[in-house]
């Protein structure tokens, strides 16, 4: 089993939701992490709390769709860090709504964001993982990345590239000892599915985001001539 004390990680999203539960998770574990999203109150009151675990703890205000405020972010977290090991690709949205009721400027965002705002952070952590030769990049995709729903063509589509996209890079990069990883998990109690009505959240049934960070952690930990490929969390008996 490998030790991540001392690790260096990027979470985008990192201020609420999966994201802080993953930094609050790599935190225990001696990670230092960077943390990014759009938000800034949230993401300095969740790096004060990384802080409190005694490991470096920075943030960066970026919107992942834009190519050139992403470039700044990153070179400004690789300068601090020195390097990035762990990148999680976890920022995401989502609306729900009929393929023809939906705003065609909101189906647009959502491919943005889901599909190249990963596309624009693995861009610019990517070549240094290349020249270090070793490196975990995890995209958080969803169980709507396998299987299409009515109502969600935007965020259907997203995911289903985004599982693509993750498939496609560990299978190019894998020979630089970089494991990238896909994950399809089931609804987690968050901002996101509450907001959205699919679930209510309920702790005793239903995956909180500690669970999905639980996982996240062990497959780090995992040897590193090991990787998960690809993983569906679900909720038991929800
Ligand atoms: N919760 C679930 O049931 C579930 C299930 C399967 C997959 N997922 C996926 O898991 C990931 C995390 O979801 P969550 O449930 O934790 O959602 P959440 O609570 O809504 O959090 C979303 C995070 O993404 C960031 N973000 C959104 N748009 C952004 C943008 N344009 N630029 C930069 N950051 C942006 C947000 O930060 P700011 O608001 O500060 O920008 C926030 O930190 C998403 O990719 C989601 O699709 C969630």
């Amino acid at each position: 089993m490998e030790q991540l004390q001392g690790r260096k990680a990027l979470i985008t999203g990192g201020g609420r939701g999966l994201g802080k539960a993953t930094a609050l998770a790599l935190a225990a574990e001696g990670v230092d992490v960077a943390i990014t999203g759009r938000n800034e109150d949230v993401l300095l009151e969740t790096v004060a709390a990384l802080q409190a675990f005694g490991v470096k703890a920075i943030h960066s205000v970026f919107d992942v769709t834009n190519l050139e405020d992403v470039k700044r972010g990153i070179s400004y977290i690789t300068e601090a860090f020195g390097h990035i090991d762990i990148l999680i690709n976890n920022a995401g949205t989502a609306t729900f709504g009929s393929f023809l009721e939906m705003d065609p400027v909101r189906w647009q965002e959502i491919l943005n964001v889901n599909v190249m705002g990963i596309y624009n952070v693995t861009h610019e952590v990517l070549p240094k993982m290349v020249e270090r030769n070793t490196g975990d990049i995890i995209n958080v995709a969803s169980t709507a990345g396998l299987r299409g729903n009515a109502n969600t063509t935007a965020y259907t589509a997203s995911k289903f590239a985004v599982v693509g996209f993750s498939e496609a890079l560990m299978m190019e990069v894998r020979k630089h000892n970089i494991r990238v990883s896909t994950l399809t998990p089931s609804t987690i109690a968050t901002d996101m599915s509450l907001s959205l009505n699919l679930t209510d959240g309920n702790p005793d049934k239903v995956l909180q985001a500690e669970d999905f960070a639980e996982l996240v952690v062990a497959q780090l930990k995992l040897n590193r001539r090991a990787m998960l490929k690809s993983a569906s969390l679900w909720s038991t008996n929800p």
